[in-house]
């Protein structure tokens, strides 16, 4: 195990209900340490930017579509094991098999409209954190 850097999103749909202070509070009690954090209303452009590794997958247009659609919350947390640990914590894609107590169980809607993003390796994170993040605003 090894301390790790992971950027996670708190989509459109969790802003709307009014989630972000909740989905915070649940990782930073899990041990996870809030280093940035911005509001942001992609542009078409920059959601399909950021989701560039789906580009060819058939829900590409309507997944930039609903992430340009309103503001989001990137954030960068740190931790011991953060990636993996985030993941169970956000629970399964679709949050209708999302585990009892996860952050996708509680807030998501279906599967496009899940309530949060977390990056899924370190491949991800290192191409994720920087898209929203420069140095000065990660506060170590
Ligand atoms: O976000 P996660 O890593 O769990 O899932 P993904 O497979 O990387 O897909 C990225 C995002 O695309 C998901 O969070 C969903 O919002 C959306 N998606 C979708 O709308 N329909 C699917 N069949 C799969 C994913
Ligand atoms: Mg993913």
């Amino acid at each position: 195990m090894a301390v790790e850097r992971t950027l996670v999103i708190v989509k459109p749909d969790a802003v709307k209900k009014n989630a972000i202070g909740d989905i915070v509070r649940i990782l930073q009690e899990n041990d996870l340490k809030l280093l940035a954090i911005k509001m942001v209303h992609l542009s078409k452009e920059q959601a399909k930017k950021f989701y560039i590794v789906h580009k060819d997958r058939p829900f590409y247009d309507e997944l930039t579509d609903f992430m340009s659609s309103g503001p989001c919350v990137p954030m960068v947390f740190e931790g011991e094991d953060a990636i993996a640990r985030v993941r169970e914590i956000i629970g399964a894609t679709d949050p209708a098999k999302a585990a009892e107590g996860t952050i996708r169980k509680k807030y998501g809607t279906d599967v496009g409209r899940n309530a949060v993003h977390a990056s899924d390796s370190h491949e991800s994170a290192a191409y994720e954190i920087p898209f929203f993040f420069n140095a000065l605003e990660i506060h170590e």
